[in-house]
């Protein structure tokens, strides 16, 4: 600081910045909308005078006064009606030069001003604080006013009648304080902000003001212009610790867009991209350049191609349909589903990867939580977090109960509602979910449905647009190849298959295609009703009770948008309809419905009624050991019409299921032609 700095006066110089057009107006135009504070756009006051725009980052405590002073003295010139109303005029800065990372934020930002970009994840309901407090002498009945800053209330010293000047005790008038709306919020760094492989950090946030509070809620994501403050943390009985702890007081706040910030692709990049997107081959590149190192699972990587992309979704004046499709992997241990998990989420412009716990008190959805102090707040959980993007959720079968119940709103409507403890709010999750989790017995059995397999009720299953098993099974020339494959991972400590597109420019690509909105050609419409009406009408034929339903209709539709997106195509044609399709009746295969032959049940298979495969196993497998007992082998012959005749299960399913057995290992045939249980 030089001594020249000094002599010019900030409050003057101010005065002369807001003699600026804009900001005359700005003043003038205070009394129409009822405000008490005037914005400064930094750049304006940089442009002005660099100086004091720099002083003013500096020592923000006593500048911002200064520039207070003078916007209540121009006031007073503007509208001096209106200055007589206020006794003073906030100044609030908004968009600085530059945004500070949250996890820099250290002793040398303190006391200054700096502006941070992150998500609300903690927002405390609106409250009263005092400003100015009024006590009565409990001797003398005077009224002292003690101006109030810091975190608790703070007494007079003394009585302020010169003739009392007790000190104390005295009791707090509320009617004759002066109070001010407060909030504090918890700000967390963002998923695409935090370096790979690290938590991320948080910081608390007090706002003070109505115009400043109640604008954010937990999940948005904010710019916040602050004091870097730091408060001692005290023991009682002991003192106040040495170690400070930092937090920020918010001098403006402004809720930004939701859109995952990605830096926009270089004009090389966009050729790339859009060379890509011509390449006839583009899906394929795309899918073998996700999770290269991990072995086959073509189909799931198409899967996470589809999630990653999404469909469009659909704001129509009554309802919404999401865009963001589910996906579920459902795998015996050690089948790289983790892997994949963590893969997607680096991978996602906005990607979050948590486990089904959830790594925060707030889980999976949200919380209402008590702080220390004993006040509620609402905290957001990872699919709110992870709105417009992609949450992975590994374990999904170990979710909080409380996520359990509130888990079904958040992926279907994309909200997630709180009425507990006075806060009542919803909060966005329009989120994407690739989930995975273990069987509920260890292993996945496949003669038992889905739903009997995992830990997770059928309604949620229900909310996946796709679903897939991971099986661990022995099988000698998938496994040699599985196995040359990893030793060579391990060999080279690289991966022998290269991505064909790198992780840097695929998340650009993605970023660049969500942009496109594709629509339902005429052909690609007549393809994915063919198919819905052609499952529909074969469950009628059957007697089962509902086929396909609307939920996989919509699924579909999401694939087909999901697919095109990829080519960066407008439109959606037969091509994207058809390998929608493909992959959805790969993912009904998977969970146990034969497709061949259009006996689509989701409800059946899911839930296990009485028409399941399950029920019929059972049967088939009871028949098998009665007549064990009876004629020790079982004649195969014998066996199929035993269960035609008294158990009205067609020849053909009973050869299905023999088959199913047989690979299994339940039953074997000792002899051609007979059969016997192991
Ligand atoms: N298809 C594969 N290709 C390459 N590596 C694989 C494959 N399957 C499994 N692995 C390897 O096996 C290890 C275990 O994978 P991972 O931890 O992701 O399993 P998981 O499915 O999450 O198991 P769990 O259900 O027990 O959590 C990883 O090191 C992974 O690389
Ligand atoms: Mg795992
Ligand atoms: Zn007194």
């Amino acid at each position: 600081m030089t001594k020249e700095l000094e002599t010019v006066d900030p409050q003057k110089s101010f005065l002369e910045f807001f003699k600026k057009e804009k900001y005359r107006q700005r003043i003038s135009q205070m009394a129409i909308t009822g405000r008490e504070s005037i914005t400064i756009d930094f750049e304006d006051l940089f442009a002005f005078d660099q100086r004091l725009a720099e002083r003013l980052m500096e020592k923000p405590d006593a500048f911002l006064q200064h520039a207070s002073n003078a916007a209540y003295e121009q006031l007073g010139i503007e509208d001096s009606e209106y200055a007589q109303k206020l006794d003073k005029v906030t100044v609030r800065i908004v968009q600085l030069l530059g945004k500070e990372q949250l996890r820099k934020l250290g002793s040398k930002q303190l006391g200054k001003l700096v502006m941070i970009e992150a998500i609300v994840v903690r927002a405390t309901p609106v409250r009263p604080m005092v400003m100015n407090a009024a006590f009565k002498c409990k001797r003398c009945g005077t009224i002292t006013n003690v101006d109030q800053t810091g975190p608790f209330l703070r007494a007079p010293f003394e009585c302020s009648d010169p003739t009392c000047r007790q000190k104390g005790p005295f009791e707090f008038v509320q009617d004759e304080s002066t109070f001010i709306d407060s909030q504090d919020l918890r700000l967390q760094e963002r998923p695409e902000d935090l370096p790979p492989g690290q938590l991320p950090r948080t910081l608390n946030v007090k706002l003070v003001g109505s115009e400043i509070v109640d604008l954010a809620r937990p999940g948005d994501h904010v710019s916040i212009v602050g004091i870097v403050c730091a408060f001692a943390p005290s023991r009682p009985g002991i003192g106040k610790l040495r170690t400070f702890i930092l937090h920020l007081d918010a001098n403006s706040i402004g809720v930004l867009g939701k859109e995952p910030e990605t830096s926009p692709p270089s004009p090389e990049e966009e050729e790339k991209i859009l060379a890509l997107a011509k390449d006839p081959w583009v899906h394929r590149k795309i899918m073998n350049s996700i999770a290269p190192s991990i072995y086959g699972y073509e189909h799931i990587k198409e899967s996470i191609m589809y999630l990653l992309f999404g469909g469009v979704s659909k704001s129509l004046p009554d309802i919404t349909i999401r865009g963001e499709m589910n996906a579920l992997l459902i795998g015996d241990p050690g089948t790289a589903k983790s892997q994949l998990l963590q893969y997607v989420a680096r991978i996602a412009p906005r990607g979050l990867y948590t486990s089904g716990r959830g790594t925060t008190a707030a889980g999976l959805t949200a919380a209402v939580i008590r702080e220390k102090g004993g006040s509620m707040s609402l905290e957001a959980g990872a699919l709110v977090l992870a709105d417009k993007g992609i949450a992975c959720i590994d374990e999904m079968d170990k979710m909080r109960p409380e996520d359990r119940v509130a888990i079904h709103e958040a992926m279907e409507q994309h909200t997630v509602s709180v009425a507990k403890g006075g806060i009542v709010a919803t909060l966005n999750a329009r989120t994407a979910i690739l989930a995975a989790a273990n069987p509920a017995l260890g292993r996945y059995e496949p003669h038992r449905t889905v739903a009997e397999n995992i830990s997770l009720p059928v309604t949620i299953l229900s909310r996946f647009d796709l679903i897939f098993v991971l099986r661990d099974v022995p099988n000698r020339e998938a496994d040699e190849k599985m196995l040359a494959h990893i030793l060579e991972i391990h060999r080279r400590g690289s991966s022998p298959v290269e991505a064909q597109i790198e992780a840097d420019l695929l998340r650009k690509y993605v970023s660049y295609a969500k942009a496109i909105k594709p629509v339902l050609s005429n052909a690609a419409v007549k393809h994915l009703g063919d198919f819905y009406l052609a499952m529909r009408s074969a469950s009628e034929a059957e007697g089962s009770p509902v086929a396909i339903t609307a939920r996989q209709l919509e699924s579909l539709v999401r694939i087909a948008e999901a697919r095109a997106r990829v080519a960066l195509r407008k439109e959606v044609l037969a091509e994207d309809a058809e390998a929608a399709i493909a992959i959805m009746k790969r993912s009904l295969e998977e969970v146990g419905i034969d497709v061949s032959s259009y006996k689509m049940d989701i409800d059946l298979i899911m839930t296990g009624k009485p028409k399941s495969v399950r029920d019929k196993l059972h049967v088939v497998l009871s028949v098998l050991i009665a007549m064990e007992k009876e004629t020790g082998i079982v004649e195969k012959a014998a066996f199929v019409s035993e269960l035609e005749s008294k158990h009205e299960i067609p020849r053909s399913e009973t050869e299905r299921m023999v088959g199913q057995l047989l690979r299994e290992g339940t039953i074997y045939e000792p002899r051609e032609g007979y059969l016997k249980k192991t």
